[in-house]
This record gives C-alpha cells, sequence and structure tokens, in this order.
C-alpha cells in the first residue's frame, strides 16, 4: 500500500463498514469518492459524509461517476441498502452538507468498493495510480445482480475491463470470497455493541437483516484484504469483463487454466474467514 489512500464508495452498508474498518484502523485516507450504486450519486455522497462526521474522521468526500454509467439503471433501481443509503436511518448521524465538489486526481493505493468508472477515467488520463484493491466480479460462484455479474462489475463492465487489463496491480476479492461471510443476528449485535457509531450502523444493517435474512459485509471484507492481504491466499489471473453480451454482460472471465499466468491481477481464492471477522469487529471497537 502506498502513502496516499483513495477509497470509492457506491452508498452500501458494507461500503460504511469498510470506511468504518479503515478508520478504526487508523488508516490516514486522502479522500473518499462517491459513485453511482443501488443509489444515486449524490445520495451516497451525502450519507457518506454523514457517516464520516459521525465517526470523528475529517476526510474530504467528493462526487464521482453519476448515472449514466448504466443508462437503463434507473427503472431497475433496487435501494437495496435503503433510499438514503443507509438503511433508512440516515437521520441519526450527525448532519452535514451535500458534498459539492468533483473528484479530479486518483493517486497511489486505491481502494473501491463500487463501480470501477473512475479509476478506468484515472487511468486514461495517466494518473500515477499505484495499485487498487477491488471488490467486484466473481470467479466460479455465478452474479448477484444477474446470473453472471457481481453488482460492481455490472455497473460499468467496459470500465472493469480496461481496469483489469491495464497492467497496474489490482487485488480483486471477488463474491466467491465475501459470500463465505454470511452475517447473522450475532455478528451484528457484536458491531452494535463495539462503539456508538457502531450501534449506528448495526440498527442501519439490521432493517437489511430482517428484510433479507442475512447481511454481507463485502466491503468491508476488501478493507481487511487491503490492510491485512495476510490473510488472504491470492493467485495471479488474466482477468476480462464482458461488455458486449446481453445476458452476460459485467460477468468477469478469470482464467484459471493451470498455473498462474503472467497478469497484474491476484484474485484472491481463499480465505481466513474468523481472521477477517475479527479484524473487522476490532476495527469497530477502537472507534467511539
Ligand atoms: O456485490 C456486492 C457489492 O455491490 C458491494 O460492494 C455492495 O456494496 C454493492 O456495491
Ligand atoms: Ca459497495
Amino acid at each position: 500500500m502506498s502513502d496516499a489512500l483513495s477509497v470509492i464508495v457506491d452508498g452500501g452498508l458494507d461500503d460504511a463498514l469498510a470506511l468504518a474498518v479503515l478508520c478504526g484502523s487508523s488508516i490516514p485516507i486522502d479522500q473518499v469518492i462517491a459513485t453511482e450504486g443501488s443509489v444515486c450519486r449524490s445520495v451516497t455522497a451525502l450519507a457518506t459524509k454523514r457517516w464520516l462526521v459521525t465517526l470523528g474522521v475529517s476526510v474530504p468526500v467528493l462526487l464521482g461517476a453519476d448515472r449514466g454509467i448504466r443508462s437503463n439503471y434507473p427503472e431497475e433501481r433496487d435501494p437495496f441498502h435503503g433510499v438514503d443509503a443507509f438503511g433508512g436511518t440516515v437521520s441519526a448521524l450527525v448532519d452535514a452538507s451535500d458534498p459539492e465538489d468533483h473528484w479530479q486526481d486518483l493517486k497511489g493505493t486505491v481502494l473501491c468498493t463500487g463501480a470501477l468508472t473512475v479509476v478506468a477515467q484515472a487511468l486514461r488520463r495517466h494518473q500515477p495510480v499505484d495499485d487498487i484493491v477491488w471488490m467486484g466480479g466473481a470467479v466460479a460462484s455465478g452474479g448477484n445482480m444477474t446470473a453472471a455479474a457481481e453488482f460492481n462489475a455490472w455497473m460499468d463492465p467496459p470500465a472493469a475491463d480496461e481496469v483489469l487489463t491495464s497492467g497496474v496491480p489490482v487485488r480483486m476479492v471477488p463474491l466467491d470470497i465475501t459470500n463465505r461471510f454470511v452475517w447473522g443476528d450475532s455478528q451484528i449485535a457484536a458491531i452494535g455493541d463495539a462503539a456508538s457509531s457502531g450501534r449506528l450502523l448495526a440498527e442501519a444493517i439490521g432493517s437489511v437483516h430482517r428484510r433479507e435474512g442475512w447481511f454481507v459485509p463485502h466491503d468491508a471484507v476488501a478493507a481487511v484484504a487491503l490492510l491485512e492481504p495476510q490473510l488472504f491466499s491470492w493467485s495471479t489471473r488474466s482477468v476480462r469483463c464482458e461488455s458486449a453480451g446481453e445476458p452476460t454482460a459485467g460477468a468477469t472471465i478469470v482464467d484459471r487454466r493451470g498455473p498462474d499466468r503472467p497478469s497484474a491481477v491476484s484474485v484472491a481464492d481463499d480465505v481466513d474467514v474468523p481472521q477477517v471477522n475479527e479484524r473487522i469487529l476490532a476495527a469497530v471497537r477502537r472507534l467511539s
């Protein structure tokens, strides 16, 4: 990990948990970029800013990619994490003004827990991105947005393909890994008991859990992969993201033929689940 860290989020409660993990680990974050996800960019940006202020962390929250990444998306929109990007409880967070400034530069390390649009734009502008940790894609598990595509890949397949084939080192934390972390009442309660900000997040996560019967902390797992990659095993793989096919758009194609092949993409293929869960909880315990 280089000295500069940018985090790209898309308004999920697991994005909020990922930020909590980084803040609880005292990792300096240079900027947080809010992008289109299951809610639009402005909703992501405001909820993210309020969450960071609630955590007592002063970090610029900037506007990233807007709707139009997916031209047909508004009709299909399912605000999985709540229409306010905080499980319907964003009013419980410390108030903040709407972020208005747009992102300009990416450099150093990027943790991307949403679509890779901004990263692709930065690479096109030859900005000095050293390495990327991305929660996204799937190897063999199939998708969660469509039968073929994981949500963050599906949001902008050409950008995903551009980044994954750019030669810039990427650590990809796919759905196959994050889906091993299906949280129930006990894990959510532990987050709630860990800190007063943890209680606010646990209440929001609880609304998803009550509706769905489960909650997966995808992006928090990726945050731990950034901080402690030794808790995962990694294989070097050539990875593409399908853009053209209608039923397959957003599918990530991971070449698993034989031994590692020359590629800049390391794909997580195993993980120490109890240790990663413990790291998430320990980071939240260090918050106020
Ligand atoms: O597929 C899971 C990913 O989609 C997570 O990053 C979640 O927050 C959503 O962006
Ligand atoms: Ca996300």
